[in-house]
């Protein structure tokens, strides 16, 4: 059984935090932000919304979306590092409050990559046929771990949630080819230290560049296709220059990348799926489009997926 995507949803908190409202907050500015960065604003959620809220709010718009009730659901993958608490997960959360009675649940943990993980995780119970439907959720509340003092990391990241629903498509549809990947010598460069996340942007951004472009170009080979066969790249929106740079190594036009960087910062494991959900909403996908999702992150995490649009 190929296992494609049914069905996507996504959460924004409505506070919009402006480069001009950093301004205030700290030693930064607009014209760097935008330069360094291309993110012009990000969405910060309230202290009523927790993750689970989200995951919630994306869910249900994606099994809505897929038009699958939550009772059908096999198995809940909740891709996160801002969970509300270690136990119990926010997949067991959103399962009781969704009514997904008798899916297993879990969360997954690879930082900005874990959705890329979830849906290969789930791509592996559909295809042996143990489960029908997976719904993976990416979501975080960055915002409860940045450091408001440390401009480096602070003027980076925004909340939110990105939600799919994985089931059986037809032959030639759905997943082609995937590639996941760590190396936990560079955990030192991006990670929680105590209470705060800390990062060492440099050494980040060039393993950003070089192992976007690598794995977009190795999950095309292991399909058999080539970068002229490629409808449409969504990057994990990180920074603008790291998106560009792996949009140039596939030699795409800029319109063929997805772009969300500079309304909602980074979000983490939330990134491709609200992106996705985006191009999708604005009917900028069509079927049989050949997608490219690939993202990276702390861990050092990575993970390509070559998507055929479509049931
Ligand atoms: O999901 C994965 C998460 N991580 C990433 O994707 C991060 C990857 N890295 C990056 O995106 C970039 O490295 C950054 C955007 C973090 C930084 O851009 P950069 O072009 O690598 O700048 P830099 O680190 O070389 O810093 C240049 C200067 C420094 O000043 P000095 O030491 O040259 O005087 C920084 O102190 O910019 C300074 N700077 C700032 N200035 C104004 C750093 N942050 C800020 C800021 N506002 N917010």
């Amino acid at each position: 059984m190929n296992a494609g995507i049914l069905g996507l949803g996504r959460y924004l908190p409505e506070k919009i935090l402006t480069n001009a409202d950093l301004e205030k907050m700290m030693d930064t500015s607009d014209e760097w932000i935008r330069t360094r960065t291309g993110i012009e604003e990000r969405r910060i959620a309230n202290d009523e919304i927790n993750t689970s809220d989200m995951a919630y709010e994306a869910a249900k718009a994606a099994l809505e979306n897929a038009e699958i009730s939550a009772e059908d659901i096999d198995m809940i993958l909740v891709a996160t590092v801002t969970p509300d608490q270690s136990f119990p997960t926010v997949a067991c959360m959103i399962q009781e409050k969704l009514g997904a009675k008798k899916a297993a649940a879990m969360d997954v943990s690879a930082a900005c990559a874990g959705f890329m993980y979830g849906m290969i995780t789930a791509q592996q119970f559909i295809q042996t046929g143990a489960y029908k439907y997976v719904l993976i959720v990416g979501v975080e509340k960055l915002s409860k771990i940045t450091n408001w003092e440390d401009r480096n990391t602070a003027v980076l990241f925004g909340d939110g949630a990105g939600a799919a629903v994985v089931g059986p498509v037809a032959d030639g549809k759905g997943i082609l080819s995937f590639e996941l990947g760590a190396d936990g010598s560079g955990g030192k460069y991006l990670m929680q230290e105590g209470e705060f996340l800390s990062m060492n942007g440099r050494e980040v951004f060039k393993f950003a560049v070089r192992q976007m472009g690598e794995s977009s170009l190795n999950v095309l080979d292991k399909a058999g296709l080539t970068k002229e066969d490629v409808d449409l790249l969504v990057p994990h929106q990180a920074n603008i220059r790291i998106m560009e740079a792996s949009r140039e190594r596939l030699g795409l036009p800029v319109e063929k990348m997805t772009k969300t960087v500079h309304k909602y910062g980074n979000t983490s494991s939330a990134s491709i799926p609200i992106a996705l959900v985006e191009e999708m909403e604005a009917g900028r996908i069509k079927d049989n489009d050949l997608i490219i999702m690939v993202g990276f992150g702390g861990g050092l995490t990575w993970g390509a997926i070559a998507l055929r649009w479509g049931k």
